[in-house]
C-alpha cells in the first residue's frame, strides 16, 4: 500500500467518518456508513469478535448502549448479535439496524472508499488472524489500513504480516513517535487531537519519515482550523457533512 493518509502540498485535510456519520445515524452501522460516503471517502471503525470468533463492528466491550442486547460482545455468539436491534437507541426510525460484519461493510465499501479499521481491545492470535481473513479475502485489501490503541495487538499483526502497514493509536504522547511507529511498522501516528497542541515540529519530523497523522475525535470549527493550519493529514469526526462544508 502505497501511504494513502498522507496530505499532499496545496490539498486539504482529509474527511474522516468517525463510526461513519455518526452524528446523524446510529454509529458503527450501515447506515452511517453510508450517510458517511456522501461526504467522506474514509471511514473509521471498531472491530471486535463475537463468541464464536465472527469480527463485527461495534465500539463498546458491552452491546448495552447501543443495541437491544446486553453483556459483553466476545461473550455473545454471532446468532444473537446478528438479530440485535443496534439502531433503535438512537432513534426509532433506525429500528432493526444490525450490527453489521466486516465482511459486510467491506462488501459494501464504494470503490473508492477506505477505511481505517480499529482492532478494538484485546484480540487473540486467531482473532487478529480473522479479521486479517475478512480483509485479505475482500476486494477493499489495499483500502484498509489497521489500526490499534493495543500494541501488543500491534505487534503480533506485524510480526504476522510484517509487510502490512499498521496504524497506532494513542492517548499518550510517545518519547520518540518516529521510532516507536517504526518498531511496529506503523505509518500512521493517531493521537488524540488535543495532544497535537505545540508539536508542530513534531508533525514535521513523522512527515519526514513518511508517518501521516489524523487524530480523533474533532467536532469543532475552531479545532478544525489549527489542525488544518499546522498540516495534518486527515481528521477523525462525528460530523465528516459539517467538515467537508467547512474545508470547501
Ligand atoms: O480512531 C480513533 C478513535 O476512534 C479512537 O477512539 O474510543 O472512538 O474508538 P474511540
Ligand atoms: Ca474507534
Amino acid at each position: 500500500m502505497s501511504h494513502p493518509l498522507l496530505r499532499a502540498a496545496g490539498s486539504p485535510p482529509l474527511v474522516i467518518a468517525h463510526r461513519g456519520a455518526s452524528a446523524d445515524a446510529p454509529e458503527n452501522t450501515m447506515p452511517a456508513f453510508e450517510l458517511g460516503w456522501r461526504s467522506a471517502r474514509w471511514l473509521e471503525t471498531d472491530v471486535q469478535p463475537t463468541a464464536d470468533g465472527v469480527p463485527v463492528l461495534l465500539h463498546d466491550d458491552d452491546l448495552d448502549r447501543t443495541t437491544d442486547l446486553t453483556g459483553p460482545v466476545r461473550l455473545a455468539p454471532y446468532e444473537q448479535v446478528r438479530a440485535a436491534d443496534a439502531g433503535s437507541w438512537l432513534d426509532p426510525r433506525f429500528s432493526g439496524t444490525p450490527v453489521p460484519t466486516l465482511q459486510a461493510l467491506l462488501g459494501a465499501l464504494p470503490g473508492d472508499g477506505r477505511v481505517l479499521l480499529e482492532i478494538k481491545g484485546p484480540h487473540t492470535d486467531r482473532q487478529l488472524a480473522a479479521v486479517l481473513e475478512v480483509v485479505e479475502a475482500s476486494d477493499a485489501d489495499d483500502r484498509v489500513l489497521l489500526q490499534s490503541f493495543e500494541r501488543d495487538e500491534l505487534a503480533r499483526l506485524h510480526r504476522m504480516r510484517p509487510d502490512r502497514p499498521l496504524g497506532l493509536l494513542t492517548v499518550d504522547w510517545d518519547e520518540d513517535p518516529v521510532a516507536t511507529c517504526a518498531a511496529y511498522g506503523a505509518i500512521a501516528y493517531n493521537p488524540d487531537f488535543r495532544l497535537w497542541h505545540g508539536r508542530q515540529a513534531e508533525l514535521e519530523r513523522l512527515h519526514a519519515h513518511g508517518v501521516s497523522s489524523t487524530p480523533w475525535t474533532v467536532d469543532e470549527p475552531a479545532d478544525w482550523r489549527w489542525l488544518s493550519d499546522m498540516g495534518i493529514d486527515g481528521i477523525i469526526t462525528n460530523r465528516p457533512a459539517a467538515l467537508a462544508r467547512w474545508l470547501s
